[in-house]
């Protein structure tokens, strides 16, 4: 990947008319919601109307966007500044330095670009680092960086909190749908997966040709994104056009995944999301993802189907490995698990 101002090489050129266009999108066209999810954890202590009200907010956001930014979310803010700064340092690292930590082709952990599956495949401009972070036992440490020296530590403090933010948010969205608490959670596991995915995202000469990440959705139930403090470029597909997520530097952005669209029986949205590039600055971003315990089934709430809305989906384990076979052959996992 070059940063300076040559052409990209083909492989970055995004070609197609579909999704992955590059039209440009009128940051006047729609808005994401900003949910006090401190109002969930604490709910005893707000005003009845107030709480209903914000409820009233998750579920719209959910069944329309399947995004929201998050506030009141507890995480101190200078911990979120900490940690854009190891990742900043880390990504900063001379490339030898990185690739100790290099993914291995058949694997998902480590510092990378893209996999490549298909000779046809248009590549991110973009380079990531992934790590499994829970269950804590099934932590790769020979993946976690040494240098910052306080990488590992400023992680761990994050996604422990992180953890509490995602039961909130598992809670709340079962409440918002009147399911019985763990409708969702139990589905996971109590050894359910939080993966972390730092992405860095270099200045590119043709923004107006290549993406940062193309338009994709979610294999997680949800996802966390602590997006630049600076840098906006990530867009939410709505209603056939591409809407900005502006930068809030101390809220999480919350999008849902397509596990998360199944278990609420398509009530809820996954929705397709991509990432612009720019010419001038880079970007980086902290993507947390969970997922259920690959050995876990999971499927649509039975309190979810009826005769107005028919089961959707079938139940299905593994998505994630469902899912990267549904990408090697160009299909899209959300649309194989329909019934
Ligand atoms: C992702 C993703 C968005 C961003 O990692 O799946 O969509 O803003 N990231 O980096
Ligand atoms: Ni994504």
């Amino acid at each position: 990947m070059s940063i300076n101002s040559e052409e990209p090489p083909q492989e970055y050129i995004v070609k197609d008319s579909s999704f992955g266009s590059m039209e440009s999108s009128d940051p006047s066209l729609g808005s994401i919601p900003i949910i006090d999810i401190n109002i969930f954890s604490l709910s005893s202590s707000h005003d009845p109307k107030e709480v209903e009200n914000e409820f009233e907010k998750l579920r719209s956001a959910l069944c329309s966007e399947g995004c929201f930014q998050a506030i009141g979310h507890g995480i101190p803010s200078s911990l979120l500044d900490k940690l854009r700064e190891v990742a900043k340092q880390f990504f900063a690292l001379p490339a030898e330095e990185k690739h100790k930590y290099s993914r291995a082709a058949h694997e998902v952990e480590g510092y990378g670009q893209d996999r490549v599956v298909s000779e046809k495949q248009i590549l991110d401009w973009s380079s990531r680092l992934s790590l499994m972070v829970f269950p804590e036992d099934q932590r790769r440490l020979n993946f976690w960086p040494e240098n910052p020296s306080d990488f590992k530590d400023i992680l761990h403090e994050y996604v422990v909190k992180l953890k509490g933010v995602m039961d909130i948010l598992f809670k709340a969205m079962e409440k918002s749908l009147n399911l019985v608490e763990g409708s969702f959670s139990s589905q996971f596991g109590d050894n359910s997966l939080i993966k972390a995915r730092f992405n860095f995202y270099p200045p590119c000469s043709r923004p107006d040709m290549v993406l940062g990440v193309k338009a994709h959705s979610d294999r997680s139930g949800t996802t966390v994104l602590l997006q630049d403090d600076e840098v906006g470029g990530l867009q939410i597909f709505k209603d056939d056009k591409w809407i900005n997520v502006p930068v809030i530097p101390h809220a999480l952005v919350v999008n849902l995944g397509d596990q998360m669209q199944i278990m609420s029986n398509g009530i809820f949205k996954s929705p397709l999301h991509r990432v612009l590039t720019n010419t001038d600055k880079l970007r980086i971003s902290v993507a947390t993802f969970n997922e259920p315990e690959p050995d876990k089934e999971i499927g649509p709430v039975e309190q979810l189907i009826d005769e107005e809305r028919p089961r959707l989906y079938r139940n299905v384990k593994n998505f994630a490995a469902f899912n990267y076979e549904c990408f090697q052959k160009g299909k899209v996992a959300l649309e194989e698990a329909k019934i």
